[in-house]
């Protein structure tokens, strides 16, 4: 298979890992010339580091490296490609406009790596939606397994088909989701994390203590708090504003999590959050 990824940022570059150490070749498109050195290093550095981790060869890294080529643009990108893969910022006009270039390439199919943008509203102005779904992977691409296909209305049932064999082929086990607001994986995760930090507001129990329920009490891998603390408190109270939109009260973000932002306690990033960081 070949296939084109558009956006070479924390994404792409994980998305064109999966692709080229899956024996695929991987056609990375990124218009911003010190971006691209930089995911074409880090490329380089990922997969050489898989063979001093014991999970390729130097001949399969190699093989790997040769399997990835670079573009700084959709036009540059041959015709006929298996799939072309959007993953730029997170905006729906440029979203909308990148994939309608990406259309004019003819691939067999195409997707958007969007986690929360409308896949039937991304198909709006593509002349052929019903090749067209989601693909949601998760960050690190190369540690993390699930891959969300979302269905939006217009996808037909051989995009979603392709979309599963190219996701298991890239040894990821995907999920099919019709296209909502959080598709599965956000509305659940960050449902449980509201709820974590309204216990913390409500003094029920420390941070430590309500994330030890989860990862000792459920066998989660992390507590809420601080896979919220990883993500960025900025980024889930935007998530949460944006779906309580649709499903109303019950993402309303708590005061707590307001506060914390406002107080620039963004989590990791920022050196502090419902955990400490330095
Ligand atoms: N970061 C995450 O944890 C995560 C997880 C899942 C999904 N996503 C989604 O993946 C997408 C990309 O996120 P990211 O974190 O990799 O962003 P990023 O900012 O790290 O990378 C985006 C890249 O796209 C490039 N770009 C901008 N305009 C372009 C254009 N017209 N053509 C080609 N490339 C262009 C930028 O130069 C940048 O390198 C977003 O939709 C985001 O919501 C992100």
């Amino acid at each position: 298979m070949r296939i084109g990824i558009i956006g070479a940022g924390t994404m792409g570059v994980g998305i064109a890992h999966a692709v080229a150490t899956s024996g695929w070749d991987a056609l990375v498109v990124e218009p911003d010339a010190t971006q691209r050195g930089k995911a074409r290093d880090r490329l380089d550095e990922v997969i050489s580091s898989g063979v001093t981790r014991g999970k390729l060869t130097r001949a399969e890294a190699d093989a790997a490296l040769a399997r990835l080529a670079f573009h700084s643009s959709a036009a540059e990108l041959p015709e006929g490609l298996d799939w072309i893969i959007e993953s730029v910022p997170e905006k729906l006009e440029l979203k909308r406009t990148v994939l309608a270039e990406a259309e004019q390439r003819t691939p067999r199919f195409l997707a958007s790596n969007t986690s929360a943008l409308s896949i039937t509203s991304l198909a709006e102005g593509l002349s052929a939606p019903e090749r067209f779904v989601g693909m949601h992977f998760f960050n690190p691409v190369w540690s993390m397994k699930l891959v969300e296909i979302v269905v939006a209305e217009r996808s037909q049932d051989a995009a979603v088909k392709a979309a599963v064999d190219a996701a298991r082929g890239m040894g990821k086990e995907p999920i099919v989701v019709k296209d909502a607001p959080g598709f599965a994986s956000s509305r659940l995760g960050v449902l449980l994390g509201l709820e974590a930090i309204r216990m913390v507001e409500e003094g029920i129990a420390s941070p430590e203590d309500i994330d030890k329920a989860m990862t000792l009490g459920y066998g989660y891998p992390m507590g809420p708090l601080r896979l919220g603390d990883l993500v960025g408190l900025d980024v889930r109270l935007a998530i949460a504003e944006h779906l309580s939109q649709t499903y109303g009260e019950r993402f309303a973000p708590p005061g707590l999590l307001r506060e914390m932002v406002a107080q620039g306690k963004l989590g990791k990033k920022s050196g502090q959050g419902f955990y400490s960081w330095s």
